[in-house]
């Protein structure tokens, strides 16, 4: 029977062991929190009032479709973030949000404690991502007519273990932990479900226009599940992956990062799904106008799909886009002309749109929405797979299928894959992986791959040998931190308040 715990608010415990368990794992995370302790006070002079956790995430399948209205199905990493925060009192006169970090790479950032104020996103800086939970958090309170407490100064201290730009929400990790912090903090606390929305709205402050996957998954994450995430309204559903497979994740080493490349990568698609959608919305009946300003993602248009399909004898949407989309890209102006309207009018509320507007040459829009709702079948047919009546070694054969048929998609029409991905895929299932796909955004970051647990160290031998070993010759990596790029992750747990 699925379970749900998404209405309960972020838990708050006074030791590790309910998120970190026992062993190693355990005596990591000590280690880590001691060090916080110590540095936060070597740093500020006064120890941390309070810690939140949240962690990185690897989506198993539902790649880019978060933001099209569709359910996916990720689970968490152990890999996380750990902010650790102490407020200033009422009357301090310094107002200052004060960010550092314990890797020297990321010196320290300094904001005004005003949750009012715009991120620079033509300067972008490590810090921004703390800025953008600190608004978020202003922001719903201001809707909740919670009241916030008046803004003061704030002593942060960031401790992340999730790879930057490897598609394992390192990103979403940082906003999730910075934003349970701060509500910490003030001493609030709302259900996960709440947090997951008012996290995923916030992130946007950067300038990406992501689903709500990698916030939802992080906060709402169970230990020992994955979730089915569905969207208006969030809400995330246990999912039990069958025992004998392992989810092995392994780094291309192809940086992607989603922000900085946002106008021709990641909001491109964003928008080019928004047109294929009003474009659709049209050749199936809608009035230009109506399409225009009521039709956002592919998944307003599906039900008019489905009927065109059913007429056919289908249920299938694809089949609308293949008679109603055509293969070539779309120019602007054949856009314009069959939405009646120009696009910048059409994006004129959003900046960062227009940014992808001007970047673009042309649009492919028959094969994003290709994508999207065979994707988003595939979510469906995975989890059905799972709780099917198949033997085990079965089910680990259709989901692995699933995944291969997941990357294809995203390789070729969605065009998010990379040459290192594509090479790191091929390695997976040439060793003996179920199925393999890229994760996450994409254009670069991590694969991953489901494994049959008995083989998960002669698979990581493997890849080792054949993907890393040429790249620690070359110096790329050091052979030390191998661990970190390629590793075996069962489901771990959500976000959590720590105080001592
Ligand atoms: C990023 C976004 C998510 C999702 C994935 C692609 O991680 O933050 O919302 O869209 O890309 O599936």
């Amino acid at each position: 029977m699925a379970k749900q715990h998404d209405g309960l608010p972020i838990p708050v415990f006074s030791s590790l062991e309910p998120v970190y368990g026992d062993g190693s794992p355990l005596e990591e995370a000590q280690l880590r929190f001691d060090n916080l302790k110590s540095k936060f006070l070597e740093v500020f002079g006064h120890p941390p009032l309070v810690f939140a956790r949240s962690p990185g995430r690897v989506n198993l399948i539902g790649e880019h479709i978060d933001y099209e209205g569709y359910s996916v199905l990720p689970m968490a990493i152990r890999q996380d973030t750990i902010v650790a925060i102490r407020k200033h009192d009422d009357g301090d006169a310094e107002k200052v949000l004060r960010i550092a970090n314990v890797n020297d790479k990321y010196t320290m950032c300094t904001y005004p404690a005003d949750p009012d104020q715009e991120i620079n996103l033509k300067d972008h800086k490590w810090g921004h991502y703390f800025i953008c939970g600190y608004k978020g958090y202003y922001e719903y309170a201001k809707l909740k007519g919670v009241n916030a407490g008046s803004p003061v100064g704030l002593d942060v201290l960031v401790d992340g273990t999730v790879p930057t730009g490897s598609g394992l929400s390192s990103s979403a990790a940082f906003v999730c932990s910075s934003t349970i912090a701060i509500m910490a903090a003030f001493d609030v606390n709302f259900p996960k479900k709440e947090i997951a929305q008012l996290t995923c709205e916030c992130e946007r402050h950067i300038g990406t226009q992501s689903g709500g996957m990698d916030q939802a998954i992080s906060v709402m994450a169970k230990s020992g599940f994955a979730e089915l995430i569905d969207f208006n309204p969030i809400q995330a559903t246990d999912v039990e992956l069958p025992a004998g497979g392992i989810f092995v994740v392994a780094h291309s080493l192809a940086e992607s990062q989603k922000a900085v490349t946002a106008a021709t990568n990641y909001n491109n698609r964003v928008v080019e799904c928004r047109l294929a959608a009003i474009v659709l919305g049209i050749k199936l009946g809608m009035k230009p106008k109506e399409a225009v300003s009521n039709v956002k993602t592919l998944s307003d248009v599906e039900g008019l799909c489905v009927s065109f399909a059913r007429d056919h004898g289908s249920s299938d949407p694809v089949l609308a886009v293949k008679k109603f989309l055509k293969e070539e890209p779309y120019t602007a102006e054949e856009i314009e002309i069959i939405m009646e309207e120009k696009l910048p009018s059409v994006f004129g509320n959003s900046p960062t749109s227009l940014d992808v507007l001007k970047a673009a040459k042309n649009f492919k829009l028959h094969q994003r929405a290709a994508h999207v709702y065979s994707e988003a079948r595939r979510v469906y047919a995975f989890k059905d797979a799972v709780a099917s009546e198949l033997s085990e070694e079965d089910k680990l054969k259709k989901l692995g299928d699933l995944m291969n048929e997941s990357h294809y998609s995203c390789s070729v029409l969605y065009e998010c894959s990379c040459p290192e991905l594509e090479e790191l895929v091929n390695l997976c299932r040439e060793h003996g992986a179920f199925g393999a796909r890229l994760t996450g955004a994409g254009w670069g970051g991590c694969s991953v791959a489901l494994v049959k647990e008995s083989i998960v160290p002669q698979f990581i031998l493997n890849l080792k040998e054949r993907f890393y070993q040429l790249r620690i010759d070359k110096g790329i990596i050091n052979k030390n931190d191998l661990g970190l790029y390629v590793f075996a992750s069962k489901p771990s747990s959500g976000a959590a308040i720590f105080k001592f």
